[in-house]
């Protein structure tokens, strides 16, 4: 098919997330069609090439087209795609499980349950959290703690977690009670006694615009939970996998939750698969009868072709010491971040590793008017330099593959720097 029978086709019967439809089949909107990824680019059907910069939604790790994840995922077609997860294993799938616990030395996870995407695998930690208080007599404690702009995922208990009005709000009357906090301090107020789980984005809350949470609040959140007897469930569907130059964010300080979300990364942008990682101690509060049992499960558990992607991914981060070559790369992206800081209409730049946020405003400082769209407008911009991203409200995400070098980060920056002039300079 061509492209403009691609677009015909999508706008009359796709329905793309995230996205004001009304906006997406005007007749001057001209939708990308992405056909084709090599390393760190991407390239639509007119040819055209795009660096990856937001990482296709913040899942891609070490490019596009990586000859040991694509020999992966063939190999694996040579045995099979799919089986059942519910009442047989398969040898990938063990084989990642035994290989994210080898990745966190030093914590207590050692059990894995594996499901789709970042929001169920929030669904797994809620859910495993209610029925273990349950089943170690102490029914009461049911209740949660997340943060103000936190996001979770979409599913509706991911979202009853979640603290974004423009995304949350409406469905408040189908989501559970939730006791959401504005700061790590104010849980000093809060009685412990009825909390089962408290959820957090460690290091960085993500679509809340790239917020950084201070220094240590890691630790704090888990001296409140062991005083408390509270479950801590790290979010890192987004922070996982390099991104904040470990393995994980929770490694940074060496705070471990009882849960631990991964998504996203996990197969290195390739496929979707995501497990919860969590502890023997809650893992033995299901042993026992029958119905104690974990009744949760997708069908796609446990997916073979996702396991073997994944395990390729983590094979590339050893064979290629990915980790060990960010560190300079990290550092090349802060100085260049940091020459953006000189434009007038950039506000604030929020960095944690190798994920930045460059929150954008008006000269005098003030915010500009959300119905604008200006960080859309400079997005949009910036793909005619030649980076793909997209924005959370006025804060640009540049969230590049790992494997990108100093050249495309500098290109990266130029494109933001220029889109971000040729929206504003007329504005302000
Ligand atoms: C921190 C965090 N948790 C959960 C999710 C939901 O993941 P998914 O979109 O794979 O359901 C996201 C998605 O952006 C996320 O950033």
């Amino acid at each position: 098919m061509n492209t403009k029978t691609l677009v015909q086709l999508d706008k009359a019967h796709v329905w793309h997330p995230f996205t004001q439809m009304r906006d997406w089949i005007a007749p001057e909107h001209q939708p990308l069609v992405l056909v084709a990824g090599h390393g760190a680019w991407l390239e639509d059907s007119f040819g055209r090439r795009y660096l990856d910069a937001n990482s296709s939604i913040w899942t891609n790790i070490h490019g596009h087209g990586h000859p040991i994840l694509d020999q992966a995922v063939r190999e694996q077609l040579e045995h099979v795609a799919h089986t059942s997860f519910l009442g047989f294993t398969n040898p990938k799938a063990v084989e990642l499980a035994a290989r994210l616990v080898e990745l966190l030395p030093g914590s207590s996870l050692t059990k894995v349950f594996f499901s789709d995407d970042g929001s169920t695998a929030i669904e797994v930690a809620i859910k495993m959290t209610v029925q273990f208080f349950q089943q170690t007599e102490r029914p009461r404690k049911m209740g949660f703690v997340s943060f103000e702009n936190a996001y979770h995922g979409d599913t509706l208990g991911a979202s009853s977690l979640g603290g974004i009005s423009l995304f949350h709000d409406r469905f408040k009357s189908h989501q559970f009670p939730v006791l959401r906090i504005g700061s790590v301090e104010s849980l000093a107020t809060v009685d412990g006694s009825e909390i089962a789980g408290l959820i957090v984005e460690p290091l960085m809350q993500g679509a809340a615009g790239m917020r950084l949470w201070p220094l240590s609040a890691a630790k704090a959140l888990r001296r409140w939970c062991d005083q408390n007897e509270v479950l801590l469930i790290f979010d890192e569907v987004m922070t996982g996998f390099g991104r904040t130059g470990k393995y994980f964010a929770c490694q940074q300080d060496h705070v471990y939750p009882d849960f631990l979300a991964l998504a996203k990364g996990l197969t290195g942008g390739y496929l979707p698969l995501a497990a919860t990682l969590t502890t023997e101690k809650v893992f033995s509060g299901f042993l026992g009868s029958y119905e104690k049992a974990f009744f949760y499960g997708h069908s796609y558990c446990g997916n073979q072709l996702g396991c073997a992607a994944a395990l390729a991914n983590l094979a590339v981060f050893e064979q290629e010491r990915v980790l060990q070559k960010l560190q300079p790369k990290i550092e090349h992206l802060a100085r260049r971040l940091h020459g953006l800081q000189d434009l007038a209409n950039v506000r604030e730049i929020r960095r944690a590793g190798f994920i930045a946020g460059v929150e954008i405003a008006s000269q005098n400082g003030e915010p500009f008017d959300w119905r604008d769209r200006i960080g859309a407008q400079i997005c949009l911009a910036a793909r005619r330099h030649g980076i793909l991203t997209r924005p959370i409200g006025d804060v640009l995400v540049l969230m590049l593959p790992l494997c990108v070098s100093c050249e495309e980060i500098d290109l990266a920056i130029h494109a933001m720097g220029k889109a971000i002039i040729e929206v504003c300079a007329p504005i302000d």
